[in-house]
């Protein structure tokens, strides 16, 4: 049941943290400051990584191609559709990941089987054991989120990005990566998102913007599938305009739609140049008016150019996103609940989608 909460999502929402704690668990060596993914260890090292994915899990493959390149390790996402219908081509030492929550989507199931009969590797990245997925690939990395009922996938997306930090950090450790901050990031990231889900002012926010012609989201680097994810989330179940963008493109077009009317989500953190430069592209919208929400960890000064601010704490780059994301879920879980949607049974979209 729903445990007291009025629907799935929510509760699935709150469940992050345990589903974290599970996805952790006996994978993380403290003392040597090391990860220990035991599912890994017969997993070769790869010259290169390619994802395919749909959906929530292609935002998450995004994230995982970002963190592989911050290592040096050459990856690329694909989104499974595409590459189901045209495959890109495998080296010998490719590496072909699927991201499935469930296991069972066709497209992304497809997209494997053609890797699959191109000689890659591959490799599943699934919450459901003995799923399609999991059966088919040659190794499997159980995410360990437990069963996510709401059609919107929140805790599977943060399980995702976990395991995927993992998986980066198993093979940046065979090329000599000290991983200790990582580690000790990771070890403090459950009770940090608990932090988020017990102070988040997402419910209060909404209600400024309930009339709104249309939602934006902005991220770079890391914050981009953030951003990508926060609209996905946002549309599925406001049934609302939203959209994500890489902050550096908004002057390459999207700007021509942003107005006083069109509140925009900033996803901003650390204070490095990618912030810096995110920050540049805040003072763009908050010049043709529009709101702007700052999605932060406070480190850099974006808060003085924001109507409003969503904190998180002060964590390792590669551990932001999880957070930054937990007020974006909640962000589309009040505006959705205020315009009175069908929360978990959002119209025309199902659970698992086992038609391409
Ligand atoms: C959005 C959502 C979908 C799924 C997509 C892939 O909230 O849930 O976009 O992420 O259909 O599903 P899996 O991960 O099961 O392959």
């Amino acid at each position: 049941g729903k445990s007291g909460y009025d629907h799935f999502m929510l509760k699935e929402i709150n469940e992050q943290p345990t589903a974290l704690r599970q996805g952790l668990s006996g994978r993380l060596d403290e003392l040597a400051g090391r990860v220990t993914v035991e599912e890994l260890s017969d997993v070769e090292t790869p010259g290169r990584v390619e994802f395919v994915a749909c959906g929530t899990s292609y935002h998450a493959a995004l994230f995982g191609v970002e963190a592989l390149r911050a290592a040096d390790i050459p990856a690329q996402a694909f989104l499974a559709s595409e590459y189901a219908t045209g495959p890109a081509p495998v080296r010998d030492d490719t590496l072909v990941v699927g991201v499935t929550q469930s296991g069972e989507t066709a497209d992304t199931l497809s997209a494997l089987r053609e890797a699959r009969a191109r000689g890659a590797e591959t490799l599943a990245v699934t919450n459901v054991v003995d799923s399609s997925a999991a059966r088919e690939c040659d190794h499997v990395l159980y995410i360990r989120s437990g069963p996510e009922i709401g059609v919107a996938a929140t805790k599977t997306f943060s399980s995702q990005l976990v395991a995927l930090t993992l998986f980066t950090a198993t093979l940046a450790e065979r090329g000599g990566e000290d991983a200790r901050e990582l580690v000790a990031a990771l070890r403090d990231l459950p009770n940090h998102l608990q932090h988020v889900l017990d102070e988040s002012r997402a419910a209060d926010v909404v209600e400024e913007y309930l009339d709104s012609e249309a939602y934006f989201f902005i991220g770079r680097g890391p914050a981009f599938p953030v951003a990508l994810e926060g609209a996905l989330k946002f549309k599925e179940i406001t049934y609302e305009h939203a959209e994500g963008f890489a902050s550096g493109e908004l002057k390459h077009g999207p700007l021509a739609l942003v107005t006083a009317n069109t509140p925009v989500f900033a996803v901003v953190t650390g204070d490095d140049e990618r912030a810096r430069k995110t920050i540049g592209n805040v003072k763009e919208v908050e010049a043709r008016d529009a709101p702007v929400v700052a999605v932060t960890d406070g480190a850099s000064d974006v808060e003085r150019y924001a109507d409003d601010v969503l904190e998180i704490p002060e964590t390792h780059p590669r551990t932001a996103p999880v957070l930054t994301n937990a007020q974006l879920q909640l962000v589309a879980y009040h505006m959705a609940n205020r315009l009175g949607r069908a929360i978990d049974k959002p119209r025309n979209l199902a659970k698992s989608v086992t038609v391409e």
